[in-house]
């Protein structure tokens, strides 16, 4: 199947996490076209099933083939570990497809051998012990130490991403035995870099926040570099936001990222 470079890159989360990827793909290439779909009405995803992951995943996917996307991007740690295989398999050539886990792995290999690394993330992603097993396929000598945080998602869909509850319920998390001691945290959840002020302060700037935005935008220009689907064109790119249910904090949030008038439509993804 032929894939046109001027074909839209389609990005995908549970909800605004993925918006802290979308803003730095569109920053490193502002010629793209972006189609997102923040997955609000299953919000959050990370203590679902995997099979339930799934299948928001495929669903997703499916309407961003509709829209004939050329790069399906997985914006979305958790979904990365529950779908990752099944989403590359569906999609076949249909488009070509980034996730947001295995660019961080190989940024891991290039750059904190030896080292005690921390990883947060959501239940799913944490259980799935995605991280460990790839980044100890490297063998490299990365020890890594993961907590899962699932509190942190829901206070920030909720709105609480800059108050008093979060900052807590920071310090308690990152206080737990299992973090001390680390060299470099990585951020393993796309809403974090939103509380990413706490964190550094949290540590008081002495260790490495490693968060996923720049490092997968970077990815999604080499692959699309790589099969010759980067857009040349300066004229024509647009951006469109899909929600599966409406809520104030998307919408500020997508505003507050691409500091423009946004286009956002609702898209259930069942019908019921
Ligand atoms: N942004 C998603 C991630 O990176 C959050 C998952 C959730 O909704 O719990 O894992």
């Amino acid at each position: 199947m032929k894939i046109n470079s001027h074909n839209p890159i389609g990005i995908f989360d549970s909800g605004i996490g993925g918006l802290t990827v979308a803003n730095a793909v569109t920053r490193l290439l502002p010629n793209e076209s972006i189609v997102y779909f923040g997955d609000t009405a299953h919000t959050p995803w990370g203590d679902k099933s995997t099979a339930a992951i799934q299948a928001y995943s495929i669903r997703i996917c499916d309407m961003l083939l509709q829209q004939n996307c050329k790069l399906i991007l997985i914006a979305c740690n958790t979904a990365s570990s529950a779908a990752y295989e099944l989403v590359k398999e569906y999609l076949g050539n249909r488009a070509q497809l980034v996730d947001v886990i295995d660019p961080i792995v190989a940024h891991m290999r290039e750059h904190y051998a030896d080292k005690v690394i921390g990883l947060i993330g959501t239940k799913q992603t944490i259980s799935s012990n995605i991280y460990k097993k790839k980044i100890d396929a490297l063998n490299v000598g990365i020890q890594l130490q993961s907590v899962a945080t699932p509190l942190l998602v829901p206070l920030i869909e909720e709105g609480f991403a800059d108050s008093k509850i979060t900052e807590e319920t920071i310090r308690q998390y990152l206080s737990l035995p299992n973090l001390n001691n680390i060299e470099a945290l990585i951020l393993g959840c796309t809403h974090y870099p939103l509380i990413k002020n706490y964190i550094l302060n949290f540590y008081q700037h002495k260790i490495t926040i490693i968060d996923a935005c720049e490092i997968v935008a970077h990815s999604v220009q080499g692959l699309l570099s790589f099969h010759n689907l980067l857009n040349r064109d300066t004229s024509s790119h647009k951006k469109i936001f899909y929600v599966s249910d409406y809520t104030a904090t998307f919408e500020e949030h997508a505003k507050f990222f691409f500091s423009e008038a946004i286009h956002l439509e609702q898209y259930p993804l069942w019908d019921t």
